[in-house]
């Protein structure tokens, strides 16, 4: 598959697909209202979640009890009442983590992509285009930014959803590191435990993991900070 693709730089014709393209990616990654009910059960220790759900428990029955004055009823209702929380608690991280996508696209679109001829032609900022050769369309896209002396940071990784695994990215990473060898020491990039697919493709091309941090008290998505530096 990817013997049909080429890499080149952007042209300004291609900022339509190169916005769609950044917009479903980032669209694509954002965990389903059930799977943020599993990040936010795993992403507590779980003795302070079950400590939690156990004071829950109880507190509900009490109450429940207070009105039914049955045990058996009472925790019935407690035991649901704990489950509509898990329900309902993952459902906050949901609503606020599509809100924190929304603005994070909001603000990119407004920034570097808002302009991407003139901005990624300034010093040694560039922006690549993969295009399926058979079409011409443009089916992934990366960046680079300067960041600060001898470093370069990879920006705007995405491939379109239909021809993921089919080595573009790679096809990507190797324009992008061509292009960086002799420019900077090292390269680094921004991404997140909600990208497990990107950094499984980061540390295949020698990427190391430099720091990890929630991007929140309660939410359950860490950032995460890889490099890698020319030998
Ligand atoms: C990350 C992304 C760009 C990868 O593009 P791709 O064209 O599918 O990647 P490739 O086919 O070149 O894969 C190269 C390697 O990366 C790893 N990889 C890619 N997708 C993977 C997945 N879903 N699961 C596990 N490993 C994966 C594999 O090691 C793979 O090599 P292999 O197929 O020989 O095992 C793509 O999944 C994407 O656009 N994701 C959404 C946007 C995003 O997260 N961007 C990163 C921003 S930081």
């Amino acid at each position: 598959m990817s013997d049909d693709i080429s890499v080149r730089t952007f042209r300004p014709e291609d900022d339509a697909q190169v916005k769609k393209i950044f917009t479903d990616g980032m669209q694509s990654i954002m965990p389903s209202l059930f799977s943020t009910v599993q990040l936010s059960i795993q992403y507590h220790a779980p003795i302070v979640y079950t400590s939690v759900l156990l004071v829950l428990l109880v507190l509900f029955s009490q109450i429940a009890y207070y009105f039914t004055r049955s045990f058996l009823i009472s925790t019935i209702i407690a035991v649901l009442f704990v489950i509509l929380s898990i329900l309902l608690y993952g459902a906050v991280i949901y609503a606020i983590s599509q809100k924190m996508m929304k603005d994070f696209i909001r603000y990119s679109k407004g920034a570097d992509l808002k302009d991407i001829d003139n901005f990624y032609s300034k010093g040694s900022n560039r922006f690549w285009v993969a295009i399926d050769d058979r079409t011409g369309q443009v089916v992934g896209c990366v960046a680079i930014q300067e960041k600060e002396k001898d470093v370069l940071e990879l920006k705007r990784m995405s491939v379109r959803s239909d021809i993921r695994r089919r080595g573009v990215g790679v096809k990507l990473m190797e324009s992008l590191e061509e292009y960086c060898h002799g420019k900077c020491k090292k390269i680094a990039l921004g991404t997140s435990t909600l990208q497990p697919a990107a950094i499984a493709l980061y540390r295949k091309r020698g990427f190391v993991l430099k720091k990890s941090d929630f991007v929140s008290t309660f939410i359950p998505i860490s950032s995460l900070w890889f490099e890698k530096e020319f030998s």
